[in-house]
């Protein structure tokens, strides 16, 4: 009788596990296939995972217990080296597409795909002007934020003050007694960065008021949009609010100085121009929509910056050889310099071939942006396979930058596979590409690269936790921020 009860319960278990493994977990899977039996191309291959949540805890155990790549690897050891999967990932069907010309296919084609960010990001970044109206109109807004932004001349204007806020702001960290989260030390200087470029203004308030209600904001990307009290979105949409109504008062007093005749800086900024343009049909726009541009430029820009930053000064100290190379380099640009400039030149900065390596191999290493996310407008053929209306597709760009076809031994920090090298089109994406490809890159080169200079000449960092774990949501770094002391080399 007893072993008769033993027998029943491994046969429940057994049934249990079947019945789980080999049925609830395709009940996703069958369901798609079936709703698109008739359609002419078939799914990439792939796995739907489970009802309701899809992939979700794999993909959140994966990136965030360091081993973001392992998302991947195991579709390719599963499914073969196809460049493009079926999945279900934050609560949408997706195609994940981790091959070069696709993902360009994709990123170059406006008519066929939409942005397809989580909706939590699409309530949090809302911009009107850059996402709800016509190509066309989306392209003429753009040209217009990107103006101050693009190009050698503009970008020049902003050196001595981006120069001003990194010493500055090393002279302090080094004089802390006590270790620092360095990361948020960054997004200090990345901000008090954009702020400058975009607002024309140095306002420590300003800055102090928004700086806190950005990390709340950002804290809700990737969290699950119920807008309720208690849940982390519902706090990032009050921080968004704050931030609207700070960045309000910065228009309405530009506004005022404008009535009153006041010249607010030698050359007109973001908010100047902004106030000025005209969409399609000759209307000025709404105060919200400049709002909104300023925060969406804040958003995009600043904590993307930050962990760009962080991560440079981290690898070249965990590299001690690299790291004296790209001292060299900036030694000898101090001494080649006419002792009549006392500052950084853009042209100085353009001498800076090995650091330019080392930040594209942060940018590689580093894999800022975990992915890009598009909607098909329409059912889209892309290598024989189907990509459904209405699904989103992410362009995987971590697997190319760290697959072995194009970057040999990709694990390794290696500034010096950039001499010479030009990447393929599609092999190097860490800003994207196509209409929407990011118009902060050269902006954002240029500060990591004062900030470089500045501290390769006259800091070290000194981790507390070096061997600290990674975490890669919603951006990669170190789960103590990078804690660090940051010490003042002495030129004896
Ligand atoms: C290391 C720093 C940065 C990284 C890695 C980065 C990455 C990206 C990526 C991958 C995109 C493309 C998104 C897509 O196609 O859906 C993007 C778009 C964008 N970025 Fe950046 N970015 C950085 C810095 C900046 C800075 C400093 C600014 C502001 C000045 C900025 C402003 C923008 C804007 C406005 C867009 C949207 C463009 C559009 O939709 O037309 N980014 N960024």
């Amino acid at each position: 009788m007893k072993m008769e009860w033993v027998y029943m319960c491994i046969a429940t278990l057994l049934a249990c596990y079947i019945f789980v493994n080999k049925i609830v977990k395709n009940l996703n899977g069958w369901y798609y296939t079936l709703k698109l039996r008739n359609k002419d191309y078939p799914l990439p291959p792939g796995h739907m995972g489970w009802p309701l949540i899809g992939n979700l805890f794999t993909f959140i155990q994966d990136f965030s217990s360091g081993q973001p790549d392992s998302f991947i690897t195991n579709l390719i050891l599963k499914y073969g080296r196809n460049g493009i999967y079926k999945t279900h990932l934050l609560g949408n069907p997706s195609i994940i597409i981790c091959e070069p010309e696709m993902c360009r296919r994709v990123l170059l084609d406006d008519v066929n795909f939409n942005l397809g960010y989580p909706k939590s990001i699409k309530k949090l970044a809302r911009c009107r002007p850059m996402v709800d109206v016509s190509n066309e109109e989306r392209k003429h807004f753009r040209r217009v934020i990107i103006a101050p932004i693009v190009g050698h001349k503009e970008l020049a204007i902003y050196i001595e003050r981006l120069e001003d806020i990194v010493v500055n702001s090393l002279e302090e960290l080094s004089s802390m007694k006590h270790p620092i989260e360095f990361l948020k030390e960054m997004k200090k200087v990345s901000f008090k960065a954009i702020v400058h470029v975009f607002m024309g203004c140095s306002n420590e308030n300003i800055i102090k008021n928004i700086g806190s209600s950005l990390n709340d904001l950002y804290k809700g990307m990737f969290s699950i949009p119920i807008n309720a009290p208690g849940f982390t979105f519902h706090k990032a949409l009050k921080a968004r609010k704050k931030i609207g109504k700070i960045v309000q008062s910065v228009v309405d007093e530009r506004r005022l100085r404008i009535k009153n005749g006041e010249q607010v800086g030698e050359k007109k900024d973001l908010m100047d121009i902004l106030l000025e343009v005209k969409d399609e049909n000759g209307r000025k726009l709404e105060d919200e929509d400049i709002s909104d541009l300023l925060l969406g430029l804040l958003f995009a820009g600043h904590e993307s910056t930050a962990t760009g930053l962080m991560w440079s000064v981290t690898y070249l100290t965990q590299h001690p050889h690299i790291l004296k190379k790209a001292k060299e380099e900036q030694e000898e640009i101090l001494r080649t310099r006419p002792t009549s400039l006392k500052r950084l030149s853009l042209n100085e900065v353009k001498q800076m071939v090995y650091l330019s390596h080392v930040i594209n191999e942060m940018l590689r290493c580093a894999n800022i942006a975990f992915s890009t996310f598009r909607e098909a407008i329409c059912d889209v053929n892309i290598n024989g396979y189907l990509i459904p209306k209405g699904w989103k597709v992410l362009i995987w760009a971590r697997a190319i930058h760290m697959s072995d076809e194009y970057y040999p031994n990709p694990q390794e920090f290696n500034p010096s596979r950039w001499d010479n090298y030009t990447p393929k089109a599609g092999t190097f994406l860490p800003f994207g590409a196509g209409s929407r490809r990011c118009p902060g890159g050269d902006l954002a080169k240029l500060e990591i690269s004062i900030f470089l200079h500045y501290f390769l000449l006259n800091y070290r960092l000194e981790r507390i936790n070096p061997e600290c774990p990674i975490t890669n949501l919603p951006v990669s770094k170190p789960i103590d921020n990078c804690l660090a002391k940051v010490v003042k080399v002495s030129h004896a």
